[in-house]
């Protein structure tokens, strides 16, 4: 059986397995505890009935007016336990918590180059809103897709308009 709950501390010491990943980014501690003290209700784990930790979201509400949004920080699950529909239950329950606090969209960044998580994030109703150059650093930088949902407040889907140029990344609000 698998548990949806909320990440705690001590995941923090648990989590290995989900997160020695090539794609899956490891913060400092003060960043997982600033998401644990400001927005743990956006931070929910998977585990299962051994108790290993299968994923996690990660993620907090910002922006103001029409730019209230939900947004997806982390999303990972560990290669052992992919493909079972994971990832899809916490972007689900990100977006019904965003609902609940009026949010007019969910958004999220993805490297270009993640065809799997772009077209799982696709799946799911969400699209490419701008592209973001050079926002992933590395020995050659990477652009990012920032892709975003429509919630329902925003009935006419103006939040997914797509940009007609990319961004840089000190464009960004
Ligand atoms: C992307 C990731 C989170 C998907 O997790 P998951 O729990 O396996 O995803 P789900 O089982 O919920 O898959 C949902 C849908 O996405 C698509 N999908 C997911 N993995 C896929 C794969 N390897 N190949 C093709 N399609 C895939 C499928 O359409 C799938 O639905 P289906 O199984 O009914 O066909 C996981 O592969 C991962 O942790 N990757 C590394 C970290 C990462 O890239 N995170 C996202 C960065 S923003």
């Amino acid at each position: 059986m698998t548990t949806i709950r909320p990440f705690v501390c001590e995941d923090l010491f648990r989590f290995n397995n989900v997160n020695l990943d090539p794609l899956t980014e490891t913060y400092g501690l003060p960043f997982y505890m600033q998401y644990l003290a400001r927005w743990p209700e956006y931070f929910q784990t998977c585990e299962s009935a051994g108790g290993r930790i299968m994923g996690y979201i990660m993620g907090k509400a910002e922006g103001g007016g029409e730019k209230w949004h939900g947004h997806v920080t982390a999303l990972t699950v560990a290669p052992e336990f992919r493909r079972l529909g994971l990832a899809g239950k916490l972007m689900n329950n990100l977006e019904q918590i965003s609902e609940q606090k009026k949010c007019f969209f969910v958004d999220l960044f993805v490297r270009v180059s993640n065809k799997v998580a772009v077209n799982m994030y696709r799946k799911l109703g969400y699209e490419v809103y701008r592209t973001v150059l050079e926002y992933y650093s590395g020995d050659v930088d990477e652009d990012a897709y920032d892709m975003r949902k429509a919630l329902s407040r925003d009935k006419d889907k103006k939040s997914m308009i797509p940009l007609k140029r990319p961004v840089r990344p000190d464009e960004l609000d």
